[in-house]
């Protein structure tokens, strides 16, 4: 009887709207991190999901109307994710009174784009400065203090070291997941967010107010010493070697334990804006647990000293320190602009982290970029800068190009990382020297593309994403590349190929084009001479825009 009534006021309920967001509506599952066989990856919607992304203009998202135009440009992209700030000025004009509309649109205009969003919290710091703070917190400098520099002059810059700075950031950022919460249960559109952007201090190696002084007199805190402590062996080259100078004190002033001068500068400012980003975070996933990460200024070429960089900011060789002090950040990610992409993934995957692209470039370049990341890298996504503007051609784009084959190969690829059965190849300016990998029990010369008549006279910057979908068998994409293959275990010595299809996948199904033979397979017509070698002179190529895969299962002879 009493089941009977709880059904019937259920349904008397539900039909006037007051049960509908519990009842009607199931939740869907909360984005997170997992770790699945040989790669951490983004779960969205209970499955794993890459993120084909591109950065708003900082400015864009502060604006509806403006950004009317550019959603059936970045739709067409084959994009699946925006990456927006939210200002902090914006959402909480004066303290305490907080305004989401901005927010809501911006969740509004991407769902009818069936696109997902990363939020970037332009809050206490971006690009290392204080300009995104609401107006009551900058023009109260006595109550929000800014970083003093080695001059005693006051940059705009709120300090990390003064609590009143982290507990007013703190408490908006956690007003605004609190809101996407209650607003995004069910859609999900909010995939991960960015806490602050590029931190560190521009212009000084450290601060010199008088709360950093009082903390850079006092012993470094416990936590950091015993987090040292504990992963000694393990700790980056970077930080070893700057503890070192101490002969590994475990206690004592920050100069006493790692030495006078700008290295132990940027190691204490590091602290302090690790401590103070992750409470911001914590206060954030306490409404909302999502994925949340911290972005990085890398060291330029020219940068002689921290503050020449953002200087505490969660640069490749401050990592350890990160780790430290955010524990709760899930990703600590850098913003890549410089030509050495993969030297740069290299740095920012160790000590377990995950790599994920929030800035980079777009263009050819970008395209190249992107497979290596996630083909050599298990990286979570890639996300040029500037996307809305980046070209007047969306559909004839590189990225559009390289997006539309990933997204249509996202499960594969995604699949392939779990199983570690994918790798990736990138040239980083002229392709001169050939370059080998090794997957699935054969190895694969990659050199820079050319027609049969012989090598071109125009230098090429080449890319290549292979992944072993069976035995034998495997996917390969690229451009400006020739690819040739050999053993790479024990057996007969060469390599040959079986067959070639050309296609592509369409939403996960491969799709054949055509059988590739003949003139499409030969690389080398002086095939005595590769004999010697125990060599077939055949091969595959890519040209520099192609839409198409190549299908490949290998054989052996001798
Ligand atoms: C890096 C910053 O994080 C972005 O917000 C933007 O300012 C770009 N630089 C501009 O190149």
């Amino acid at each position: 009887m009493k089941a009977i009534n709880l059904i019937s006021a259920m349904a008397f309920f539900s039909a006037i709207g007051i049960f509908s967001s519990c009842y009607e509506q199931p939740e869907t599952p909360v984005p997170k991190l997992e770790t699945k066989g040989n790669a951490t990856q983004l779960i969205v919607d209970g499955k794993p999901f890459l993120v084909l992304g591109g950065e708003l203009h900082n400015s864009s998202s502060t604006s509806r109307e403006y950004m009317k135009e550019f959603w059936p440009q970045l739709k067409a992209s084959g994009m699946n994710t925006v990456l927006a700030a939210v200002e902090w000025s914006l959402i909480e004009p004066a303290e305490g009174k907080y305004n989401f509309t901005i927010v809501d649109e911006l969740l509004e205009d991407a769902r009818k784009n069936d696109l997902r969003l990363v939020l970037l919290w332009f809050g206490s710091w971006k690009n290392g400065q204080s300009h995104y703070a609401p107006e009551w917190v900058k023009a109260d400098y006595k109550r929000f203090p800014r970083i003093m520099g080695e001059n005693g002059k006051a940059l705009e810059i709120m300090t990390p070291l003064v609590k009143e700075n982290l507990d007013a950031d703190a408490k908006a950022y956690a007003a605004l997941m609190k809101h996407l919460w209650e607003v995004d249960q069910l859609q999900r559109t909010v995939i991960m967010m960015q806490v602050e952007n590029e931190v560190g201090i521009i212009g000084s190696a450290r601060d010199h107010g008088d709360a950093a002084n009082v903390a850079f007199n006092s012993p470094v805190p416990t936590e950091l010493m015993n987090y040292l402590t504990a992963y000694k062996e393990s700790l980056l080259p970077e930080t070893k070697d700057l503890w070192a100078s101490s002969e590994f004190k475990t206690s004592g002033t920050w100069t006493e334990v790692f030495g006078e001068g700008d290295k132990c500068d940027e190691i204490f400012m590091a602290w302090h804006y690790a401590t103070y980003i992750n409470e911001v975070t914590k206060a954030g996933k306490a409404q909302y647990a999502i994925p949340m990460f911290v972005n990085a200024w890398l060291v330029q070429i020219q940068d002689k000293r921290p503050g020449d960089y953002p200087s505490g900011g969660p640069q490749a060789h401050m990592l350890d320190i990160w780790r430290a002090g955010a524990p709760d950040v899930d990703l600590y990610c850098p913003d890549i602009y410089r030509p050495v992409f993969s030297e740069l993934c290299e740095l920012y995957t160790r000590n377990k982290n995950v790599l994920f692209i929030p800035e980079a470039r777009a263009g050819e370049q970008g395209a190249g970029q992107l497979f290596y990341a996630i083909g050599k890298h298990n990286s979570i996504g890639y996300s040029p800068f500037g996307f809305e503007t980046r070209t007047e051609d969306v559909e004839n784009d590189p990225m559009t190009r390289a997006y539309k084959v990933a997204g249509n190969m996202s499960d594969i690829i995604l699949d392939a990382q779990q199983k570690g059965n994918i790798t990736a190849f990138l040239s980083e300016g002229d392709m001169q020297t050939p370059e080998e990998v090794t997957l699935g029990g054969y190895k694969f010369l990659i050199e820079p593309g050319r027609s049969r008549r012989g090598p071109s006279s125009t230098p090429v910057q080449g890319y290549g994403i292979i992944i072993n979908i069976a035995p034998d068998e495997f996917i390969i994409y690229g451009s400006s590349i020739q690819v040739s293959f050999a053993p790479a275990t024990d057996g007969p010595a060469i390599a040959g190929i079986a067959r070639v299809d050309e296609g592509k996948y369409v939403k996960g199904a491969w799709t054949e084009r055509r059988r590739l033979n003949g003139d499409d397979i030969m690389l080398d017509y002086d095939l005595a001479k590769k004999a010697l070698e125990n060599k077939t002179g055949t091969g595959i190529r890519f040209g520099s825009d192609s839409e198409y895969l190549q299908r490949v299962k290998l054989y052996r002879y001798e």
